[in-house]
């Protein structure tokens, strides 16, 4: 890394005509190589070869207030000022905005997109922190943190990556039961047309370019032009395939990444956090395993269907119908209360891959039994631990007819109360990764789940200018499928049980 840093000053000493302009880089440089560590330089680099010029143009830009390394460097973030009918607009409009939804979205955009503030916990959820989220607002309680992200610019230059504000799933949800597909795709074309003729686009082609939907990806990749085939085309667009989107479930393409969906808990300060951990820690869990979740009698042979016949037949299961009235799932108290009194959570798919359910259990240290990897392990990479037996029971079901009655009961009785005890205490450890903190403060102790995901991205788009810098093509894997993210392959290995 350090090779290239004093090549590219020896050769401006050597070239350049203005001295004192030369000068100052070879200043810069020595400077910077000295101080930075490994694999921080190749950002200024970059900048560099495409205007050698640009670290003379505006001295005040480059040159840290203090000697001290600036701590945003390969940090900062651009974020693009998007026509407001791609964002703000639709918020404007939440009245038409009504899936997912009893009425419309709108009591749920108070609060940076967190909804109303829950009140009436009945001793269940701790005082404050606690809001009824609309997991379909990921891309918009985003949006708000992301103003608020430390290394943010106006330069786009200096940028590391850029973001782009689309409220991507709000606005496709106004059209994704439209059968004219021209209607479907529109503002997904006027978005990329709208990008890729800014000066940011050329930069890097757009592989610097990320957005983040609180839909499934799946709702963006329709791939044929098929009215009756599902979602948008946003994803299958040109420039689309040189971008990076976050959403709640990935695809199997590879510039597809998956971040937690958003729970109804945001902290805002530490203490919340801890208070909340201890208080996991202490609860008695009465039930050995819980599912919450609502029959699909059109999936009769589902791993759900199975799921809820033998936690009715178990007398340690509780079984929260969330299709009947009384046991509204959408009362965050009511889950959260089962949630707390069981030791096990079942996660299997549903309509698809992965379920909000996963986080809520977690929140509530709750232990996660998964089905299929495509539920969490092939997931949130940037978010989980690798080793899935830390915090997690997989239970494979390739073929439903495998899954004999009583079968899930039994696995779980085997495991010895010291692992249920280490794989809870994994699982607290893991909340603040999972939650999306108040928007209006921060949390100093933990990286929360804004964090990590601005971190992953950073370092994939790092690892993209890495391959840019040494000349090869950086499209090479990029945008390409991956099947092996819902096949169960390499996850049964990975168990060596
Ligand atoms: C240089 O940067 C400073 C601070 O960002 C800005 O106020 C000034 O207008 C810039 N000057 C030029 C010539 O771009
Ligand atoms: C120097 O700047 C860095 C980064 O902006 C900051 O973290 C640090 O506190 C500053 N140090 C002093 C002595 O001002
Ligand atoms: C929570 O709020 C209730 C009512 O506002 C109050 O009585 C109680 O002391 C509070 N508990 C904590 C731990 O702050
Ligand atoms: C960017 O520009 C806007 C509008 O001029 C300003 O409000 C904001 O503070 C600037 N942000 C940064 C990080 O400089
Ligand atoms: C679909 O919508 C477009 C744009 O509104 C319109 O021009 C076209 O005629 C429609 N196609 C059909 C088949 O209705
Ligand atoms: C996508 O990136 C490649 C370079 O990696 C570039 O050649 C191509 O033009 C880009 N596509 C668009 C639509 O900008
Ligand atoms: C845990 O429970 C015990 C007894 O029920 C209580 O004394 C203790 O304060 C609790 N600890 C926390 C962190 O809630
Ligand atoms: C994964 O975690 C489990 C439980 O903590 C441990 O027994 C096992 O050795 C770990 N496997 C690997 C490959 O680290």
């Amino acid at each position: 890394m350090e090779k290239p840093v004093t090549r590219k000053c020896s050769q401006e000493v050597w070239f350049a005509i203005f001295t004192s302009l030369a000068l100052f880089s070879v200043l810069l440089c020595f400077d910077y190589s000295a101080l930075i560590g490994t694999e921080k330089g190749v950002n200024f680099l970059v900048d560099k070869q495409n205007n050698p010029l640009v670290f003379s143009k505006n001295k005040t830009n480059f040159i840290p207030k203090n000697s001290t390394l600036d701590s945003c460097h390969g940090k900062y973030i651009y974020i693009h000022n998007l026509p407001s009918r791609f964002n703000q607009d639709l918020l404007k409009n939440c009245k038409l905005l009504t899936r997912g939804t009893e009425n419309s979205m709108c009591p749920y955009l108070k609060n940076n997109g967190l909804g109303p503030e829950i009140d009436g916990f009945e001793g269940v959820l701790s005082n404050k922190s606690w809001f009824s989220t609309n997991q379909f607002l990921l891309e918009v309680i985003f949006h708000n943190k992301m103003k608020r992200y430390k290394c943010l610019t106006n330069d786009s230059s200096l940028a590391s990556a850029v973001f782009i504000p689309f409220y991507a799933g709000l606005d496709v949800s106004l059209r994704l039961w439209d059968p004219n597909i021209s209607v479907r795709d529109s503002s997904a074309r006027d978005l990329v047309d709208w990008l890729s003729k800014k000066p940011e686009w050329k930069t890097m082609w757009g592989r610097d370019h990320f957005l983040v939907a609180g839909r499934i990806s799946w709702d963006f990749r329709r791939q044929t032009d098929e009215s009756s085939d599902w979602g948008s085309k946003l994803r299958f667009l040109p420039q689309s395939m040189n971008m990076s989107m976050l959403s709640v479930e990935g695809s199997s393409w590879r510039n597809d990444y998956a971040i937690p969906y958003p729970t109804y808990f945001h902290p805002a300060e530490d203490r919340a956090v801890y208070e909340w951990q201890g208080r996991m820690r202490n609860m008695s869990r009465p039930y050995l395993f819980t599912f919450a979740g609502a029959p699909r009698p059109d999936l009769v042979n589902s791993i759900r269907g199975k799921v809820i016949d033998q936690c009715r037949a178990s007398s340690s299961c509780r079984f929260i119908d969330c299709g009947s009235v009384e046991n509204s799932c959408n009362n965050p108290v009511s889950v959260m209360k089962v949630f707390q009194s069981s030791v096990y959570c079942l996660q299997p798919p549903g309509d698809s891959y992965t379920r909000r359910s996963t986080f809520d259990s977690i929140l509530a240290g709750c232990i996660p039994v998964f089905f299929h990897p495509g539920t969490a392990y092939s997931q949130y990479l940037w978010h989980f631990p690798n080793n899935y037996t830390k915090y997690s029971v997989y239970i494979p079901v390739k073929d439903v007819k495998d899954l004999r009655d009583g079968d899930i009961e039994k696995v779980l009785l085997g495991i010895s109360k010291e692992e249920e005890k280490g794989m809870r205490e994994e699982v607290i450890r893991l909340i603040p990764k999972i939650v999306y903190a108040d928007p209006r403060s921060r949390l100093n102790s933990f990286k929360d789940a804004f964090d990590l995901a601005v971190k992953g991205v950073l370092e994939r788009i790092e690892e993209l200018r890495r391959v840019i810098k040494e000349g090869k093509d950086p499209s090479v894997g990029f945008a390409e499928g991956d099947d092996f993210k819902y096949t169960f392959s390499d996850w049964d290995k990975k168990d060596g049980n």
